[in-house]
């Protein structure tokens, strides 16, 4: 009885005997399609520089659109940091700061503008709800209100790459993840541009640029210039699994995003590696 085999401690697991290294091996029981856990949830990143900071003009209309969106779409709101944290980021750089103890100074900014745009629109339930809950709790909370507001910043503080001095996965490429890791049906990213264009619009070149109504992260990664969002978003829209494609609007003129979140193409739309299901 003795040299009977345990079955208890022989749990059958294709990856037990093989390296996880080994893409060839582990592609059979890897390579599938996760499911979407919040299918019908739209996420929106709002622009903290190009939204937040310019206060009651921007920020007010806007208010008034998304309350007007709550009865059709559960949304999660996630805000962008603005300019308070370049100031933190230049405070932190002169003092030698590393680039992981930059990125969760930058993130509470963030979730100051989340904080602000939640109280606007708590009268229609709304709350800033922190990162763990929107990691735990958001289906609950989305069963419970309509909307929920958090930062967009991913966590990564002392895990953020050191690839460079400013961290450089910030709010946009947090909110891709998240909206891609929920399976959500759609990203809206909201700035004070029409889109995404050849080159800054606002810049020394801005005459000369043209508005992408539609490309790829594939043919923006091959574009030198400046973006709109972090080019880590580019990084990360490459192994998307859901978000196929992501619509950058213009927040400042009213109605934009009420149609994007429609499905209409009023914005730039940026095609991802994930094919649409
Ligand atoms: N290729 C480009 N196409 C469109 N806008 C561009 C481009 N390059 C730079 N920009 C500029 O990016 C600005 C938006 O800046 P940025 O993305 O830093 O703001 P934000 O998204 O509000 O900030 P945050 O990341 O803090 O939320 C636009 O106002 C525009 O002038
Ligand atoms: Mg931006």
């Amino acid at each position: 009885m003795a040299d009977a085999p345990n079955e208890i401690k022989h749990v059958a697991s294709p990856l037990a005997r093989q390296t996880l290294l080994d893409a060839k091996l582990t592609r059979p029981v890897a390579d599938k399609t996760p499911i979407r856990l919040l299918p019908w949830l739209q996420v929106v990143k709002i622009g903290g520089r190009s939204i937040m900071d310019r206060g009651a003009d921007a920020i007010l209309p806007l208010v008034e659109e998304i309350r007007s969106l709550l009865p059709e779409h559960r949304l999660l709101i996630l805000t962008g940091a603005g300019l308070r944290a370049r100031h933190v980021y230049s405070v932190g750089l002169d003092l030698g700061l590393p680039v992981g103890s930059l990125a969760p100074l930058a993130a509470s900014e963030a979730g100051q503008n989340g904080h602000i745009l939640a109280l606007l629109l708590a009268s229609e339930g709304v709350s800033y709800v922190e990162r763990p809950t929107i990691a735990n709790q958001l289906a609950i909370h989305l069963t419970a209100t309509r909307a929920v507001v958090g930062s967009a910043f991913p966590p990564y503080h002392h895990h953020e790459f050191p690839t460079s001095r400013i961290p450089p996965h910030r709010a946009d490429t947090g909110a891709f993840l998240l909206a891609d890791a929920l399976g959500a049906a759609g990203l809206t990213i909201v700035e004070d541009v029409d889109g995404v264009y050849t080159t800054d619009p606002k810049g020394p070149d801005g005459k000369q640029a043209q508005l992408l109504r539609e490309t790829s992260a594939t043919e923006l990664a091959k574009l030198k210039g400046t973006l709109p969002f972090d080019r880590a978003l580019l990084e990360v829209m490459a192994t998307a699994r859901h978000i196929d494609r992501v619509q950058v609007v213009n927040g400042l003129e009213p109605g934009r995003l009420t149609a994007a979140l429609r499905g209409q193409h009023v914005g730039s739309i940026v095609k991802t590696g994930a094919r649409s299901t």
